[in-house]
């Protein structure tokens, strides 16, 4: 088992290995002694999985669990469904000394997140990613949210978890799409700060090394949120790829996935970064090969004028001006900040160069 200690407003372990999942009530009783009941947020399929096996090693650990179940999916991530999880703590009794287990993707950690984050100003959780995206990016650094109709995380709170645990095995039952958008943002960080990771995904079987992939991830994430925990600066960089990805998701009424998207703007960025002589060409080959042998798509049939409308109410945009993450080396890329009026001319050169 591999273990990443992530120091922000709260110290907490990241604990990466197979078949770790019946070892979650022990930390439980070790972190929180006081805790007695523990509301598990979960999906109905993530539930039909793994709930047998959190609720077994909850009860063995002299817990009392409580099991709320969602419906899988972003259209969960709601206000309703967050404050019927508020309702269900308040009339299940749970106070500060209890806490909230998030048990899943995405959506279930950043919804089980804000709850933990509001409910009685705040309770412990923890996060039991079960999809790669969550193992790498939404399970650390303590962002949490809903969505509002105006748009994604519109409401929510940086809140860190007590522990995450990461059990590889779980990986096992993903269906292959949903892998592959996880693995855009694996990508991701070796175009950030890791040429190793690059040439370990373009070389070797990754299904062997996946625990040593995520934990490479997961320090990186960490050096980041370390630095930036409230996301002011440095911690942008993990957005590589996401102002034009989100826009790409935004077009498409989010039928095209985050990872795809997220892939197809890495692409524009880098693309852009060449054209304008700021990265060698080599960083476009590797991207276009790493995205070529994990399935992920380069090319969007959506025009430069539509991405850039899109993308007028990015969270990266300050005033007159808005960050962008560009490449500079392999495995290397900074936070560049240009006025928005140029960001036109930025994507007309990743989308036609
Ligand atoms: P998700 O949570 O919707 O999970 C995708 C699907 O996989 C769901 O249908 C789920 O039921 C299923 N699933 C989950 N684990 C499974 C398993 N082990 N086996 C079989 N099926 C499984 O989506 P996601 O991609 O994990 O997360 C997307 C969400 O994450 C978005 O809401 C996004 O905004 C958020 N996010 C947050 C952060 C952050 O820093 N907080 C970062 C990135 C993304
Ligand atoms: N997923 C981006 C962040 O955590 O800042």
């Amino acid at each position: 088992m591999n273990t990443v200690t992530v120091t922000a407003s709260g110290t907490y372990d990241v604990l990466i290995g197979h078949g770790i999942l019946p070892e979650l009530g022990g930390h439980i009783k070790t972190l929180l002694p006081p805790t007695q009941k523990i509301a598990v947020v979960t999906d109905e399929t993530v539930a039909a999985l793994y709930a047998k096996p959190v609720l077994a090693t909850l009860t063995n650990a002299g817990l009392t669990p409580h099991i709320y179940t969602l419906t899988p999916g972003e259209t969960s991530k709601n206000s309703t469904v967050y404050l019927s999880l508020l309702n269900r703590l308040a009339e299940d009794g749970f106070t500060r000394a209890d806490c909230i287990v998030a048990l899943g993707g995405g959506v279930v950690g950043d919804l089980a997140g804000f709850t933990a984050a509001t409910f009685l100003r705040g309770i412990p959780y923890i996060q039991v990613p079960t999809t790669l995206l969550a193992m790498v990016d939404s399970s650390v650094g303590g962002k949490t949210a809903i969505d509002l109709p105006h748009g994604k995380n519109l409401a929510g709170a940086f809140y860190q978890p007590t522990l995450v645990l990461i059990d590889t095995d779980t990986l096992d039952t993903l269906p292959q799409e949903i892998f592959q958008d996880g693995m855009a943002e694996v990508i991701k960080y070796g175009m950030l700060n890791s040429p190793r990771l690059l040439d370990q995904l373009l070389n070797d079987n990754i299904t062997q090394e996946l625990p040593t992939i995520i934990t490479t991830c997961v320090s990186i994430k960490r050096d980041v949120v370390e630095q930036d925990e409230f996301d002011t600066g440095r911690r942008m960089l993990l957005n590589l790829g996401h102002t034009v990805g989100h826009a790409i998701e935004k077009l498409s009424n989010y039928t095209i996935p985050h990872g795809q998207a997220v892939a197809i703007g890495m692409t524009i960025d880098t693309r852009a970064a060449v054209a304008k002589h700021l990265c060698p060409p080599d960083c476009l080959h590797m991207l276009d090969n790493l995205l070529d042998r994990y399935s992920l798509p380069n090319r969007t049939d959506y025009s430069a004028e539509a991405i850039f409308q899109a993308a007028q109410g990015d969270k990266k945009r300050r005033g007159g001006d808005i960050s962008i993450v560009t490449p500079r080396s392999l495995g290397h890329s900074e936070l560049m900040q240009i006025p928005v009026e140029d960001l036109l001319h930025w994507i007309k050169l990743g989308v036609s160069s």
